[in-house]
């Protein structure tokens, strides 16, 4: 993929549908009496996986243009998989789906691609193993494929040493199928849709913050889930490409619509303020997942400290940050960011190479990268290890800096993103 420079990035743009709302919103609804409607949804190949993976357990799921339907058959209404579950790339899939098969009266098999049967699953394995389930990593290395028996669950607490919703959401999920309140305290809170949506289908979750600032999620067992209509939010980990872009490209002013702002995915917006960013928040709402418009426009970047609390709210978006803080002036410190490592690429040694490639001054640490910005970045030769928010980061790395920047398997960003290409080149000149 060779990526075209641009300047003038002007108009407005609708980024497609939020990725962990849309996953929840099939989970869910399939698992719900009822029709389940869902409107921008996202059709990236992550989501698609959620969705191939319900349907072989025997959920009737419709798309069409403008939604998916689900129509769902209760909590223990899912029937035997007669082959394996294919979670392709995705992660969340993986870990939110093994929380709800614990708890089937039927065996299942799990597994993806060369990425996820390298992700670490003991992570789940863990808290799920303290509630009586039966989960086996087939090679013994604590990733896919993974062997699922249900069996009747007990209520637990688990500590998580890890701030993760994949964690925190497969916990609870096992934990609609136990026999008392199970719960699941992280040192900070991440992304919370899980217990906003599950609350949504009738379930009864409650969240405590401490005043050291972790938190604990608890659920009851639960009877039963009713259909829903959910309106996904455009996708605030999508959205970051275009900040980045409109912030740095000269002369731009865009208007991205209807973006998740929800506290606990927000960072992003809190960084690129830091780093003295103009963005302006229209229109905002909050009902349901708060989301509004948001007006980027260029400006003139300084370097920033991302750490602590924050970086669960930013995970996802710290290979753009990387990439933005290449190009402002002085130094970031990016650090407490270790899951780095164990996302679909290794994204601290994959940004870092990346970024040496452009002629960027960045040290990787053991926890994140310090990253010398503002000296002239060229183009290069990028390899995105089929990570595809890689080969978006880079992708708006190429429309900014001198010289032809090309992506090694770049049409990975179907993954979350199906349209990006297009839409990246549909505002500038
Ligand atoms: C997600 C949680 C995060 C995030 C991932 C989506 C989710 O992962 O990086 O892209 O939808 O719950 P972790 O739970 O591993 O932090």
């Amino acid at each position: 993929m060779e990526i075209k420079k641009q300047t003038n990035l002007r108009g407005e743009l609708t980024v497609p549908g939020d990725k962990s709302i849309s996953h929840r919103a099939v989970m869910f609804g399939s698992l719900a009496q009822g029709t389940t409607k869902i409107t921008h949804f996202l059709e990236g190949a992550d989501c698609l996986s959620t969705i191939s993976c319900f349907r072989k357990m025997g959920i009737d799921i419709e798309r069409n243009a403008s939604e998916i339907l689900v129509h769902g058959k209760g909590l223990h209404g899912l029937s035997a998989p007669s082959e394996t579950l294919d979670v392709g790339n995705s992660g969340t899939t993986t870990r939110l789906i093994s929380g709800i098969l614990a708890g089937q009266s039927f065996t299942s098999e799990l597994n993806g691609d060369a990425s996820i049967q390298s992700r670490p699953m003991k992570r789940i394995m863990t808290p799920l193993l303290s509630m009586g389930a039966d989960i086996v990593s087939l090679r013994g290395n604590g990733c896919a494929p993974l062997r699922i028996t249900g069996k009747p669950l007990h209520a637990a607490h688990y500590q998580s040493p890890v701030a993760s919703a994949q964690v925190k959401s497969c916990v609870l999920l096992a934990g609609m199928y136990a026999d008392g309140i199970t719960s699941v305290t992280e040192p900070v809170l991440s992304r919370n849709h899980t217990e906003l949506m599950l609350n949504g289908f009738g379930a009864n979750v409650q969240t405590e913050i401490h005043s050291d600032g972790s938190a604990t999620a608890s659920i009851l067992p639960c009877e039963e889930l009713y259909g829903q209509k959910i309106l996904v939010p455009g996708d605030i980990s999508s959205a970051a490409y275009f900040i980045a872009a409109g912030l740095l490209t000269p002369g731009s002013e865009i208007l991205l619509k209807n973006v998740g702002i929800n506290p606990t995915r927000d960072g992003m917006l809190r960084v690129c303020k830091a780093m003295g960013a103009d963005i302006t928040l229209l229109n905002a709402s909050t009902e349901g997942e708060p989301t509004a418009d948001l007006l980027i426009r260029t400006s003139s970047l300084h370097g920033t400290t991302v750490e602590g609390e924050i970086i669960p709210t930013l995970i996802d978006e710290i290979p753009m940050i990387a990439v933005m803080a290449a190009f402002a002036e002085g130094t970031t410190v990016i650090r407490d960011a270790q899951e780095l490592k164990v996302k679909e690429s290794d994204r601290i040694a994959v940004v870092t190479e990346g970024l040496k490639r452009m002629g960027t001054d960045i040290q990787p640490t053991d926890d994140g990268m310090i990253i010398h910005g503002g000296k002239p970045l060229h183009g290069a030769e990028i390899n995105s290890y089929l990570d595809h928010r890689i080969a978006m980061s880079f992708a708006v790395a190429g429309t900014i800096c001198d010289g032809t920047l090309t992506i090694k398997d770049g049409d990975c960003v179907k993954i979350s993103y199906p349209e990006f290409y297009e839409d990246l080149y549909s505002l500038g000149k």
